[in-house]
């Protein structure tokens, strides 16, 4: 299922805001959805690899709206780019709210993946 805004990408994990992972004021965390997105792309990044990966940078996050306990978080991957060791993952996080079947686009950001070795030092994608 791709979103709206971004044919080529997918959705690639859902999952219910729980109540054991809001702040002090009942909202969620953003470092829970952030961690959710984080899930998100690995699954994307690592179909691309034999090897370990391991994330490298997180920008351009953009928390737009918030999310609540009971909404659906949907998280859309593209994958970007590809370098020698590198793979940058587009996640876009999406709600479906407790009360409505209308998606509303919560969060964004990119995330480097990069493949490494026993030795924990970068490899290339294709090796
Ligand atoms: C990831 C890690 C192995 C990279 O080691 P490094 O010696 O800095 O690697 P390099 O400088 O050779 O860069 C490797 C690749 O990452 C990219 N990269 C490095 N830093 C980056 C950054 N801040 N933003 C985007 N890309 C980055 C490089 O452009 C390069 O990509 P390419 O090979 O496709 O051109 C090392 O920094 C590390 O182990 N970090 C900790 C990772 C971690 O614990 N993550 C959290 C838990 S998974």
């Amino acid at each position: 299922m791709t979103n709206p805004t971004d044919p080529l990408s997918e959705c690639t994990t859902k999952v219910i805001a729980m109540p054991a992972d809001t702040n002090p004021d009942g909202d969620m965390f953003g470092g829970w959805i952030l961690g959710q997105m984080d899930l998100a792309a690995y699954v994307c990044a690592r179909r691309l690899v034999k090897h370990k990966i391991v994330v490298v940078a997180i920008d351009n996050v953009v928390f737009h709206k918030p999310v609540f306990v009971g909404d659906c978080l949907e998280c859309y991957t593209h994958l970007e780019k590809t370098g020698r060791t590198s793979m940058t993952v587009k996640v876009e996080a999406y709600v479906e709210r407790r009360d409505s079947q209308e998606k509303e686009k919560v969060t964004e950001g990119r995330f480097v993946y990069v493949s490494i070795g026993a030795d924990r030092k970068p490899v290339p994608i294709q090796g």
